[in-house]
């Protein structure tokens, strides 16, 4: 019994410890990628101006690829025996992201979105660093997920250079 247990991998009965903490940790990240659809959608509107439109349009095609991000995390929680949370669970962290007074500020929203995917590649990285050997299976949809945040993040990064260089950043 203990042999074929351990053949089972995360979802062994003695692997229970670590799928508990990994659990917390697509937690995070559900309501994370969560947080970020609402941000996104928020910044896909407000803004004015001609300038904005680039902005606008790139944020739009992000809410669609973090939502899916979101499923994903939930689905894994439950192939862990996890329980996806309600949304009682949830705690907003991003205020970098919030409405600017100008809803001409662009820089703020791409400095919002850089943060914004700062910190999921921060907490990605944990994860496949946690799930290395342990669970093949959440490690390689992690590290998907993590490309698509490192292009998001690159994406923005080169919107702020152009601010930048106008002396406008
Ligand atoms: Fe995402
Ligand atoms: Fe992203």
């Amino acid at each position: 019994m203990t042999v074929r247990s351990s053949s089972e991998g995360i979802l062994s009965d003695e692997r229970a410890d670590v799928r508990e903490e990994l659990i917390g940790m697509l937690k995070k990240a559900y309501f994370m990628e969560i947080e970020t659809v609402m941000s996104y959608i928020t910044n896909s509107i407000n803004p004015d101006g001609v300038r904005a439109q680039e902005i606008i349009e790139s944020l739009k095609t992000d809410i669609q690829e973090e939502l899916g991000h979101a499923q994903e995390f939930a689905s894994r929680i439950k192939e862990l025996y996890g329980t996806v949370p309600g949304s009682m669970e949830f705690t907003p962290e991003q205020s970098y992201l919030q409405p600017p007074e100008q809803q001409t500020d662009i820089v703020h929203v791409i400095k919002g979105v850089i943060e914004a995917e700062t910190g999921a590649i921060e907490h990605y990285n944990r994860i496949i660093e946690f799930t290395d050997e342990v669970d093949p299976v959440t490690n390689d949809m992690v590290i998907a997920i993590l490309r698509d945040e490192e292009g998001h993040r690159r994406l923005f990064e080169g919107f702020l250079r152009e601010y930048e260089t106008e002396g406008l950043a």
